[in-house]
């Protein structure tokens, strides 16, 4: 069996040990075999938007004998989903924008009762922005390291509650509640980032460029507080 990547190892650290999973943009079926080898949930539901993705899943996922404990099945995000079919949904390696799609195209995942584990790849500000207007919580935020880069997860609920944030919590998240130096580094590499694009706009757009200066700030200022 194909050793799993740091990064979709962190994936299934942060699932819970529930029934079932589901697995959304699953291409390889790496995860979902994963979780059934080490018995961390009975069923994977895997999906891919694609045939050519999930054809692969098949081969792999006969490949690893586990062909009663993981079902494939061709869906754009969770539209081919009933609501009870599992309790912790994954979607990794997408971007933060498409992410903050599927989430919002699914109704019932504000039932409370599902986990929600998110690596958005890009656009993670965006997908924060989202969560935090339509009522979800994120529990714990990690970061990883793989192959020389740094990515984010989130691990959230729906609680509907109304909750006061910073205006530039989106930026950072609960990053700066991890005691890991990795969540450090990552928010310190996000600032570089802001810093180097409000270089890149100059004078084009002052306002935006401003609010880049800023926002390396706030990133600064957390990472040195806690
Ligand atoms: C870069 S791969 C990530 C694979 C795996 N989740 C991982 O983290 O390594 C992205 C996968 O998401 C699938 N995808 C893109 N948009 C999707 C959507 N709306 N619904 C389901 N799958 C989607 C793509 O076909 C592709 O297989």
């Amino acid at each position: 069996m194909k050793r799993l990547s740091p990064r979709l190892k962190e994936a299934a650290a942060l699932v819970r040990k529930v029934d079932t999973i589901a697995d959304i943009g699953t291409d390889h079926a790496y995860l979902p075999i994963y979780l059934i080898a080490h018995n961390i949930c009975r069923r994977v539901i895997a999906s891919d938007l694609r045939t050519g993705p999930l054809e692969n899943a098949r081969a792999n996922v006969e490949a690893a004998g586990f062909g009663d404990r993981i079902e494939l099945r061709l869906s754009d995000g969770l539209t081919g989903y009933r609501a009870d079919e599992a309790q912790d949904i994954v979607i990794t390696g997408m971007g933060g924008i498409l992410i903050a799609e599927i989430l919002d195209k699914t109704p019932w995942l504000k039932r409370g009762d599902k986990h929600l584990v998110l690596q958005p790849m890009t656009h993670a500000e965006v997908l924060r922005a989202y969560l935090m207007a339509n009522g979800y919580r994120i529990l714990r935020e990690s970061v990883c390291e793989d192959d020389g880069k740094l990515y984010c997860f989130m691990s959230c609920i729906h609680t509907n509650e109304t909750q006061r944030f910073d205006e530039f919590y989106e930026y950072y998240g609960e990053l700066p509640h991890s005691s890991d130096r990795l969540a450090a580094l990552y928010l310190r590499r996000l600032a570089e980032r802001c810093l180097r694009e409000a270089a890149a706009i100059g004078a084009t757009d002052q306002k935006r460029a401003d609010r880049l200066r800023q926002v390396a700030k706030k990133l600064h200022q957390v990472t040195t507080e806690h």
